[in-house]
């Protein structure tokens, strides 16, 4: 059995937030604020170290929470959990963005990983200086980054920008050359960050092509990613993290199973803080029943309502909320947008708090667990704000015709009703 090349042990994160002084901008309080804040670190910190764990207070948060876990050569690791779990700044202390707070990783072999937009390249340099940066940084040779360079530009479909500042670059465009630079390096270990959650689904594709491919040369590959069947068919095994701690570490088929049945007892609304840095923000989503009640089960025969609540907080043109249905495999069965309905498309939004809403109508969706992703942003140009599986329901059946036949029970993923027409023709 070959030996491990990631060992992460006891790992812990925190980070402070929201600042000491609550944005009153004064630097003189603000250092006091974390003057204060770091003497009284020091001298707790010895108690906490002998208690073995250290005392959350209100303005940290501990993004990781004593994780352990090893990889071997040549596994494929998928890594799924809520937003906010811990999986990005995980995948950061392992490609030495970010130092953990506590414990530690011991990695063999040279890293190459592709993190959320903004991490991997220089803004002010162009694609083709961006590529032999990151070759360098990778510790490859100059010959080696020429040899693998036609492969990258074409593989990211940039040959017309490659003299562009990547600042320029779409997110999309810029996406697509992050993936190519970190599959096409070489790296011992690849890491992967929600890339599918960007770029269309042409290069989902070829991005997933060729992270099978690298697990097939035998090279170690971490993936972060809400897109379930693509981690099921990717990694044999996956770690579900849940509020920066492990709550499994199983086969892919288990946790993913154990992750989405966990939405089963879920909320009947989700609500979420403001935050004003982002163009677009998502602030609540609801399902209401035909009686207008929040519910998370719904009667095939009858419609519920999806209610979407969030705020611009900046002038944006052509922006959209849209919205995906998915299985509780995370199958995308519909995604619908305002833009189908907007009258103005490329439109100018003004800055405020908006409620978009949709109607499901009754006998779509058949028995069983479903769940909603919510994005936000232009469509094909950039993702503002995503929320995958943000909020799940359950469809049930008590009244349709379906039922006085339940011994011979369809399942099935639609629950419309065909019109059959029988006769007999002999
Ligand atoms: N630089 C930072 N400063 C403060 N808090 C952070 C920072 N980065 C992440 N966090 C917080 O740490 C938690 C985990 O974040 P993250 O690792 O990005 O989760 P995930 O990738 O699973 O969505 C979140 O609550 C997030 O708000
Ligand atoms: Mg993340």
């Amino acid at each position: 059995m070959s030996e491990a090349v990631i060992r992460v042990e006891s790992l812990s994160k925190r980070y402070r937030i929201g600042g000491v002084s609550g944005g009153t901008g004064q630097a003189g309080y603000a250092s006091y604020g974390s003057l204060r804040e770091s003497l009284s670190e020091a001298a707790a910190a010895p108690l906490r170290r002998l208690r073995g764990e250290p005392r959350p207070r209100p303005n940290e948060i501990w993004a990781l929470k004593d994780v352990s876990f090893e990889v071997r050569q040549g596994e494929t690791l998928g890594i799924i959990g809520r937003n906010g779990a811990g999986k990005s700044t995980l995948l950061k202390i392992l490609s030495r963005i970010t130092r953990p707070t506590q414990g530690r990783v011991t990695l063999r072999g040279r890293v190459g990983s592709l993190l959320e937009v903004g991490t991997g390249f220089h803004p002010e340099l162009t694609g083709r200086e961006n590529i032999f940066l990151n070759g360098a940084i990778l510790g490859m040779r100059k010959a080696e980054i020429e040899r693998k360079f036609d492969e990258m530009v074409e593989f990211a479909e940039i040959e017309q920008f490659l003299e562009t500042p990547v600042k320029h670059y779409s997110s999309g465009m810029y996406m697509r050359l992050a993936f190519a630079v970190a599959a096409h390096l070489e790296p011992e270990i690849l890491l992967v960050d929600e890339v599918l959650a960007v770029g269309d689904a042409a290069f989902q594709k070829k991005c997933l092509g060729k992270m099978g491919q690298v697990a097939q040369q035998g090279r170690t590959v971490l993936f972060v990613s809400h897109n379930l069947p693509a981690v099921i068919r990717l990694c044999p095994r996956s770690i579900w993290l849940d509020r920066g701690k492990i709550e499994l570490d199983s086969n892919s088929e288990q946790v993913t199973a154990a992750y989405t049945n966990a939405f089963s007892q879920a909320v009947d609304h989700v609500e979420l803080p403001p935050s004003p840095e982002s163009p677009m923000r998502l602030r609540g989503i609801t399902i209401l029943d035909r009686n207008n009640k929040p519910t998370t089960r719904i009667e095939a025969s009858e419609p519920c309502r999806i209610q979407v609540n969030y705020d611009i907080n900046r002038d944006v043109v052509g922006a959209h909320v849209i919205c995906f249905i998915q299985t509780s495999e995370g199958v995308s069965l519909l995604g619908t947008g305002d833009a189908d309905c907007l009258p103005d498309q490329l439109g100018r939004r003004e800055p405020g708090t908006y409620l978009g809403e949709f109607e499901i109508p009754p006998s779509l969706l058949g028995e069983g667990q479903y769940f909603i992703t919510v994005s936000m942003g232009v469509p094909f140009v950039q993702v503002y704000d995503r929320h995958e599986m943000i909020l799940g329901f359950e469809i049930f059946d008590n009244q349709s015709s379906q039922r006085q036949w339940q011994h011979m029970h369809r399942q099935s993923i639609l629950g419309l009703e065909l019109p059959w027409i029988v006769s007999k023709i002999n």
